[in-house]
């Protein structure tokens, strides 16, 4: 157990999250996805309907805050006013990897108060396929999981990349399709996995699918890379081949709209994450099969600066996608399905 560690490496992550945005090595492709436009189409913004369901929960629009932080006084503030936009604008919302907190519960405050801000809003907990990989988790720490935030779904995220690139990584990888499975066994509220950067693909999809899992985020590459920011960390402390491990692997994985392509058929509800930056890349994720849009850093800088920031970043999101649904003519989220799309 090394709580000090783990809480000052999530200080670390939203620090080198917010400076890499420019040095993105792989383009998650929205740019290169165009929807048909309508020159004239016969609907108002105001007929414009965003609402849906997720995992039985309804929903304003198909949006999520992509889980990111807690685990540190420090960031309870992030995710308080993270949990203020999205109870303001109805929209679904996750924590960072709660395993800190069932180690040292004067953390749990850190998590918690999503809950006090948005008491009604769909909550996703998280935890790591490592923490799964070796014991299985008791399930009291499941019960606390959950408990903690009042979740509706609980993420694993699998980020085996990054574990064997950072510093203090360590995963076991022959047991933990089996352990995971395991997990969604005993868990009460469905479980959704998610990748963290290098992407789904199918092969793994069908897999997680056959697990038990109930929803996939593909956390496409193109958006917030954790080998990049690993590879920063292991140059601070001096470890060389870490950080050249990180430099060799900047590139790795698939990126959002190409695991989009390789996962939507899985049969499986589908959040897409990775490097979205406005609500038109949001629709242009619907209309390429996704159910739902996950965003991150993006979110987090703007609830860095404060709850009514973070609650005009969402706004304009919303506003952007009501936008790119008015040009395609789409009255509904089920409606862009239909809409044609230029690959340039
Ligand atoms: C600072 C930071 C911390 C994160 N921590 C977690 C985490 O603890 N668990 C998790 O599943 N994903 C974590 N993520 C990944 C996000 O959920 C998301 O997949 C990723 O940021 C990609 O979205 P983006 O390109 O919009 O940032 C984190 C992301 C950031 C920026």
């Amino acid at each position: 157990m090394n709580t000090p560690s783990i809480r000052s490496r999530k200080l670390d992550h939203i620090k080198l999250a917010m400076e890499s945005r420019d040095a993105a090595l792989v383009n998650p492709g929205w740019e290169g996805i165009r929807l048909s436009p309508v020159a004239l189409p016969m609907l108002d913004a105001g007929d414009i309907d965003l609402a849906v369901e997720f995992l039985d929960h309804g929903l304003k629009a198909p949006i999520m805050i992509a889980g990111m932080t807690g685990g540190h006084a420090d960031t309870e503030s992030i995710n308080a006013n993270l949990a203020i936009a999205a109870n303001e604008c109805g929209i679904a919302m996750g924590v960072g990897s709660q395993r800190a907190a069932l180690q040292d519960t004067s953390l749990v405050s850190s998590y918690s108060v999503v809950r006090r801000h948005a008491p009604k809003a769909f909550i996703c907990g998280n935890i790591g396929i490592s923490q799964l990989a070796g014991e299985p988790m008791s399930s009291a720490a499941i019960s606390d999981l959950i408990d903690m935030v009042e979740a509706d779904a609980m993420a694993v995220h699998i980020n085996v990349l990054q574990e064997l690139a950072q510093p203090e990584g360590g995963i076991i990888l022959s047991n933990a399709l089996s352990a995971l499975a395991d997990f969604i066994r005993r868990c009460p509220v469905p479980v959704i996995v998610k990748e963290t950067g290098c992407g789904l693909d199918q092969k793994t999809a069908v897999r997680l699918k056959e697990a038990g899992a109930a929803a996939l985020d593909i956390g496409g590459a193109g958006g917030t890379s954790f080998v990049q920011i690993e590879g920063v960390r292991a140059e601070q402390i001096g470890d060389t081949r870490k950080a050249r491990l990180a430099k060799t692997f900047a590139r790795w994985g698939l990126p959002t709209v190409a695991c989009l392509l390789q996962v939507k058929d899985v049969g499986l509800p589908m959040i897409a994450t990775g490097g979205i930056g406005s609500g038109l890349d949001v629709a242009k994720a619907l209309v390429l099969g996704a159910d739902m849009v996950g965003i991150g850093r993006q979110m987090l800088a703007a609830a860095m600066e404060g709850p009514d920031e973070a609650v005009e970043e969402l706004r304009t999101i919303i506003e952007e996608l009501t936008i790119a649904m008015v040009l395609t003519e789409s009255a509904n989220i089920a409606a862009l399905s239909d809409v044609e799309v230029e690959v340039v």
